[in-house]
């Protein structure tokens, strides 16, 4: 087989046969194919697409490029959770203990931030000595025996995403659905969950720019998880303004808790309510929607969700007391109130450029090696639909030193947008594909 002869039959845009997008996968995972002919296959991926089929093959094919994770030891039913990206998304430590003191076990894989997003394990690891660097057998016994673990990204899963996401960074080869779909559901598969559910991010800071186009990547994702075996839902919500109101890791984490406690409600409650509704539903472990959101509410008031926070930290290391601590979180030395000087409403909120500036402060990486401060960051007290009187304050920095925190403050400033006319917030769950 030649890789010249599968760039035309996919430029051309003939279907790739199973052979054919194996060949490209192991030929490139083992450093056989070189980065000219990957790149232009996947550019000819981008321009033509794939059928699902396809789609599937190419999943399949780099799941097995590396190691999996055999989860038949554990008992029950094992779910995980995705999303496409975002800022402020701190669902995965709300959601996670929510279902797990329901009976669903969760067995996750995340990532660290990188540029203008966050990633779950920073958030976690404000939990003083908490660690993902956990082994595989621990990594088991924690899902068994506690319900949750989360682990790192290692080098041995889905080797083969790891290379081709880095191409694809660097060769406008990003956004193509059947691209990211493999990416993702190779990982999701790998990692060995029975019910996979995802969260598509669609709004001005995501790659789904708009409701068609995340709607036509939840559709892609769900239909190569079901023909992969998987019980998958996607529920596609917005980013066009961030997840909730804290942006920065360890304030992130306090919001996380506040929601856990039931002192909280809003986007970022109903949205775990509604992944964990279908993760519920799908393990059978709730009848239907309205069942499984009065079972994920009764956990929160009787406080078994916080505590599954709790023993979960514990398990990996962490300083659970935290969980009903606060002041034991990192804690920022210089609070900066971001005062507006007249009467409006916020009709817009850009995402991207809060990330950027949490980043800015010193709450990101600029690459995978930089050093985060895990105290800084930003809670905004308006959002969008809000009414804001002139003096008060659209949010608070929470920055290391004054010189920073203005800084912060005046490129936060410039993130919202506010007009004269009342407007209405967008519904935040625009659909669930199953
Ligand atoms: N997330 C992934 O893991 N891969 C993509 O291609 C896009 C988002």
């Amino acid at each position: 087989m030649l890789m010249t002869d599968i760039i035309g039959r996919k430029r051309d845009g003939h279907k790739l046969s199973r052979e054919e997008i194996s060949f490209f996968v192991e030929g490139y995972a083992k450093g056989e194919i070189p980065d000219y002919q990957a790149s232009a296959l996947l550019m000819a991926i981008l321009l033509r697409g794939m059928d699902s089929e396809e789609t599937l093959q190419l999943t399949m094919a780099m799941m097995h490029s590396g190691e999996t994770i055999d989860l038949s030891s554990v008992s029950g039913v094992k779910a995980d959770k995705h999303s496409t990206g975002g800022v402020g998304d701190k669902t995965s430590l709300v959601l996670c203990p929510m279902v797990a003191a329901q009976g669903v076990k969760i067995a996750k894989i995340s990532g660290r931030g990188l540029g203008h997003t966050g990633g779950t394990i920073d958030k976690l690891e404000s939990f003083p000595g908490f660690t993902t660097g956990i082994s595989e057998e621990t990594f088991l016994q924690n899902v068994n025996e506690v319900g949750i673990a989360i682990a790192g990204q290692t080098a041995d899963l889905v080797p083969a995403d790891k290379k081709l996401y880095a191409l694809r960074d660097v060769t406008g080869t990003v956004p193509s659905i059947p691209l990211i779909v493999s990416s993702i559901m190779s990982k999701k598969l790998a990692a060995g969950a029975d019910v996979i559910v995802l969260d598509v991010k669609q709004g001005s800071g995501t790659f789904m720019k708009s409701f068609e186009q995340a709607k036509e990547l939840a559709e892609a994702l769900t239909m190569v998880g079901r023909l992969a075996g998987k019980k998958t839902v996607a529920v596609i919500t917005d980013m066009d303004e961030p997840l909730g109101n804290a942006v920065g890791n360890a304030l992130e984490v306090r919001e996380a808790i506040e929601v856990l406690k039931g002192e909280k409600q809003g986007e970022l409650l109903e949205l775990c309510l509604t992944l964990g509704a279908c993760m519920l539903t799908e393990a059978g472990l709730a009848a239907d929607d309205g069942e499984a959101r009065e079972k994920l509410m009764a956990g929160i008031a009787d406080g078994s969700a916080l505590k599954k926070l709790a023993e979960f930290v514990s398990a990996q290391e962490g300083d659970s007391s935290a969980v009903y601590d606060l002041s034991k979180l990192p804690k920022a030395p210089v609070p900066y109130e971001v005062i507006y000087n007249n009467n409006g409403y916020v009709n817009r909120i850009s995402a991207d450029e809060v990330g950027l500036t949490v980043l800015q402060l010193g709450g990101g990486r600029v690459t995978k090696e930089s050093s985060i401060d895990l105290s800084v960051g930003v809670v905004l007290k308006k959002k969008v639909g809000d009414e804001v009187r002139a003096g008060e304050s659209l949010a608070t920095v929470h920055a290391s030193c004054e010189e920073k925190a203005g800084e912060a403050a005046e490129r936060l400033l410039a993130c919202y947008s506010i007009s004269p006319e009342s407007c209405e917030k967008p519904p935040f769950i625009k659909a669930i594909v199953r």
